[in-house]
């Protein structure tokens, strides 16, 4: 009781309170205010907004799609060709530790680290890793994933060259029970599962990978979406899934199956194994699709690329109604001369310098990025996809600012650059 009445006397009774004594008060509380609100605003400037401030991106933290952010086993438990002529085989991977896959955005890829063995595809002796990347074939399942790889040949006109490593060690040297290093999921080239909006699927060649994941995501979870698919081929001998695709078009009456055959084989029958003769193109789509919005998903070769890209756009299709995807090559170079002189740094120009090699080069905006830049100037840097995908190239920035023209599918941890999409902003100082 004499404590509560202590208290009682240390509070000023309200109305003993004079004018002077409120106005202090008063003055007092709008004082506090102010210093609260200096050291708020001090504190908002100390600490870095969470959106990437500048193209350089480099305050945007790893995401991880998945269960896991680096390298995870898996084994290959199945692997099967995939058409006729057996220039495209499906690997079926289980993760080795046996932890429940998280479901992938249907269309996305994996990212493989794969070690040569010496003599694969004309390498020395001895183990090189390379980083390769490739889409998901399948729906997303809890028990394991598909890939599809295409045996890359040497080109036409360069019988020469060496076939590709990645393909030709998958083709020939991954087996039923090896043992594969994999990033999770990852890409931005996936379904947009607004089930109102018909969906276009337009591939060519191994294109068809990350449509067929799309395709039988929505045949299972959206089974009355209209989708087409164009898909084309050289004729059956290269028709992958074939069988698959028939299958699909006969129990769905809402997919519409259009395989496009450039160049039939004399035992190839028009609307019985493939719909339509020549390539896709925009006059196909115009004669065959109905009326109404559609949502585009392409992914084929670089002509293909280069010439229905901007149709659609042409033909009025809306920019976000517009997804592709291109695969590219990934150990071709350059075709410049490489150079080991040091370029002259001028008032024109950005100096780049390679603190592990200890040269110091002169951007002069010849290239198209810091990969090709460093390649021409015979400096041993890492590559992979050479698209912003694989992380391969990824490099610790010690200073300076890099610049991307578009933001790069992999998030890029603070501290580094993508060399294979990025290019000066401001002099620089890499860890290479
Ligand atoms: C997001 C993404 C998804 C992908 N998905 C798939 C997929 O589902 N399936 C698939 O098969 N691929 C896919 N790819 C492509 C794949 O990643 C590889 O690029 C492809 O397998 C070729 O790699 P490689 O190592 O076999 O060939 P590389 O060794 O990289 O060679 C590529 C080509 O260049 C030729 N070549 C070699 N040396 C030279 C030279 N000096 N000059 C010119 N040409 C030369 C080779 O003969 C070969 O044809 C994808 C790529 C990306 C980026
Ligand atoms: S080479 Fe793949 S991200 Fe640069």
């Amino acid at each position: 009781m004499t404590e509560i009445n202590t208290l009682a006397q240390s509070v000023p009774d309200i109305a003993s309170v004079t004018a002077s004594q409120l106005l202090a008060y008063i003055s007092v509380a709008l004082l506090l205010q102010a210093f609260a609100c200096v050291v708020f605003a001090m504190w908002r400037r100390t600490v870095p907004a969470c959106a990437p401030q500048s193209a350089a991106y480099e305050d945007v933290v790893p995401a991880v799609n998945g269960a896991w952010s680096d390298w995870r086993d898996f084994r290959v438990v199945r692997r099967e060709f995939e058409d006729a002529a057996q220039t495209q085989c499906s690997f079926h991977l289980q993760a080795v530790d046996g932890v429940p896959l998280t479901p992938f955005q249907p269309g996305q890829y994996l990212t493989f680290s794969l070690k040569l063995p010496g003599g694969v595809a004309g390498t020395p002796s001895g183990v090189r890793t390379i980083t390769r990347c490739y889409s998901l074939s399948d729906r997303p399942a809890a028990a394991g994933y598909r890939i599809t790889i295409k045996r890359a040949l040497a080109p036409a006109d360069r019988p020469e060259l060496p076939s590709g490593q990645s393909s030709s060690f998958f083709h020939d040297h991954v087996h039923e029970g090896d043992v594969l290093q994999v990033k999770a999921p990852s890409g931005h080239f996936f379904i947009d599962p607004d089930a109102t909006v018909p969906a276009v699927f337009i591939a060519g060649g191994i294109g068809i990978t990350p449509m067929m994941s799309m395709l039988r995501w929505c045949t299972e979870e959206q089974p009355g979406r209209l989708v087409h698919l164009y898909y084309g081929v050289r004729s059956s001998n290269v028709h992958a899934f074939k069988l698959v695709l028939e299958e699909l078009a006969a129990a769905h009456a809402a997919f519409k199956l259009n395989a496009v055959y450039s160049s039939p084989t004399a035992a190839d029958v028009l609307g019985h194994d493939y719909q339509h003769s020549g390539h896709i193109d925009l006059a196909l789509l115009r004669r065959t699709l109905p009326h109404g919005r559609h949502q585009f998903y392409v992914c084929g070769t670089p002509p293909m690329m280069r010439s229905l890209i901007p149709a659609l756009r042409e033909w009025g299709v809306q920019p976000d109604d517009i997804h592709f995807e291109a695969f590219g090559p990934a150990s071709v170079r350059p075709t410049g001369l490489v150079s080991n002189e040091p370029a002259l740094v001028t008032s024109a120009s950005v100096a780049v310098r390679f603190s592990r090699s200890g040269r110091t080069l002169a951007w002069d905006a010849q290239d198209d990025n810091l990969l090709d830049f460093a390649e021409r100037h015979g400096l041993p840097v890492e590559s992979g996809c050479r698209s912003g995908r694989c992380g391969a190239c990824q490099t610790r920035l010690l200073s300076g600012i890099v610049t991307y023209a578009d933001k790069p599918d992999l998030d890029i941890p603070k501290g580094h650059c993508l060399l294979c999409v990025g290019k000066p902003q401001s002099a620089l100082v890499l860890d290479a």
